[in-house]
Order: C-alpha cells, then structure tokens, then sequence
C-alpha cells in the first residue's frame, strides 16, 4: 500500500476532546508529529506531549513520516538529540506535577542511512527512551518496480516493506544490545512474519497493512503460530525468542547502503 496522506487530523484538541469522551478503554498511544510549516517542530512534539499526557497510555515520537517534509531530517543524530532533551525534560517536569509517567517510544524510518544507525542509538539510550518503533514507511521503491502503480508518490507499506523493516530492526537489536524493548512494524501479514520480527530482536509487534488486506483474523493466527514457535523452542515466553535470529537477519539484508 502507498499512503500519502499527511497529518490530516483535526488537531490536538479535537483529538483530546474525542479520546476523553471514548466509551471502550484499550490502550491508548498517541502519536506525536509536527506541523508541516512550522518554524519549530520539536515544540510542535513538547505540546502533543503536554496535551495528550492525561489521556495516553504511551506515545509515539513519530520523526518517520515521509509525507511531511523536513520531519524524517529530526532522525539526525544532532537533532534528535535536541528533540529528546526537550520531550525528556518536559516529561519530568509533567511528572513533578503529578502527571503519570509515561513511555515514549521512538519510531524510525526503514530509509536511514547504514552509517547513522550506530549515532542513532546511541542518543536513543542515552535519553532513556522506554522503546523504539521500527519501522515507518518507506519512500524505496525495488520490491515494487514492476508495478503499474509502484512509482505513486508516499511510503509504501505492507508485505514489500518485510525485509527492509526487518533488516533495520535487527540491527537496531544488536546496536542496543536488547537494551531497549523494540516494536516491530512493517509487512506482516502471517503468523511467520510475526515470528520473524521476534526473532529478528522485537518485544512486542504492531501490523497496520495486513489487517487490511486478510482482517481481524489474521490476530489469531499471529497468536497461534507465536505460541507453537514457543512450544516448539520450549522457553517461557516470547521473550526466549526475541533476538534469536538477529544476526541472520543482518547477513540476509546486507546491502551496500547499510553495511555496518
Ligand atoms: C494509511 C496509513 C496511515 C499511516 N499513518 C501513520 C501515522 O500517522 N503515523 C505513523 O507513525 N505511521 C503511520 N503509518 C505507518 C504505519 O503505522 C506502519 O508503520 C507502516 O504502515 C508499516 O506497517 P504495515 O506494513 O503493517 O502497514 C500509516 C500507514 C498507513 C498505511
């Protein structure tokens, strides 16, 4: 799927407004962006901190999105750095006010450079950040060159996305040294495909994409396939799992863009 649409919501309040007035209660994560013309994006991050500390169970940073531009330049090592000192100070000071703590996790975009990534996490763990997101869209366009549509503008999601995503992941596993629970996203579509980015160094997993084209369903058999793969494997939990084929996952999307 390739997706173009920005940040089209309605805006913080509207969204708060909606969140507090919602009956079911699941977990709820927000994720924060900025204003495609704004003079100061990471302010844009500190408000939608602010605003949705009351009604998130977590957020999102999203710094990932190929559809606003300049918001994927926040994923320089420089620069992130100044995003998470002003999000890590604003939370604390949330905090002191009585506000609950809550997790921010870090999501990347599957089109950083190899040699960044080692910066990357390097300021990820030193600010603390309770998980990392991997991965976004992307604006690479290979496993979908012969594709009548595979030029349209946006960040293509869904199953050609699965070994790129997973590449990242797994070498943001070894980078962190397991260090900081990882979110794997991207192409799954099945039950292996979950198990892969468990394997590939993920805690826990998101799909957006797969639900669309195989529906609710899907969930049960990611579940099935993830408690056979524990059975078989016999350890207590996915959490024996995670990180097991890390270095498989590496050799297998080595490219030269991202030889590290
Ligand atoms: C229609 C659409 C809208 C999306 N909007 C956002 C967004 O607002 N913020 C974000 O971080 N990711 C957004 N994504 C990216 C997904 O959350 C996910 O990272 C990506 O699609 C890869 O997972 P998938 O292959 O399971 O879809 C969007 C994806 C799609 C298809």
């Amino acid at each position: 799927m390739i997706n173009r649409l920005g940040f089209n919501s309605e805006g913080h309040a509207r969204v708060l407004e909606r969140l507090k007035r919602r009956k079911r209660k699941g977990v709820i994560g927000v994720n924060i962006g900025a204003n495609k013309n704004s003079a100061d994006m990471p302010a844009d991050y500190v408000a939608g901190l602010e605003v949705f500390s009351a009604v998130a169970d977590y957020f999102t940073v999203n710094i990932s999105s190929p559809n606003t531009p300049g918001l994927r330049d926040l994923q320089a090592p420089k620069q992130l750095d100044a995003l998470l000192a002003r999000l890590m100070a604003k939370r604390d000071a949330l905090v002191r006010a009585g506000s609950p703590e809550r997790p921010i996790a870090v999501k990347l975009s599957p089109d950083i450079a190899g040699d960044d990534i080692a910066a990357i996490c390097d300021r990820l763990m030193a600010h603390g950040v309770d998980g990392v997101i991997i991965s976004n869209t992307t604006l690479d366009r290979t496993a979908v060159a012969a594709h009548e549509h595979g030029r349209q503008t946006g960040g293509l999601s869904g199953a050609p996305l699965y070994e790129r995503s997973t590449g990242l992941l797994a070498r943001v596993y070894v980078q962190t040294k397991g260090q900081i629970p990882l979110i794997g996203v991207g192409g799954i579509d099945s039950g292996s495909a979950a198990l892969g980015k468990i394997e590939a160094g993920a805690s826990l997993i998101q799909l957006y994409t797969g639900l669309v084209y195989s529906g609710p369903g899907l969930i049960a058999e990611i579940k099935k396939t993830l408690i056979e793969a524990i059975e078989r494997a016999g350890v207590d939990s996915i959490a024996g799992l995670t990180g097991t084929r890390a270095q498989n996952w590496i050799a297998k999307t080595r490219t030269e863009s991202n030889v590290t």
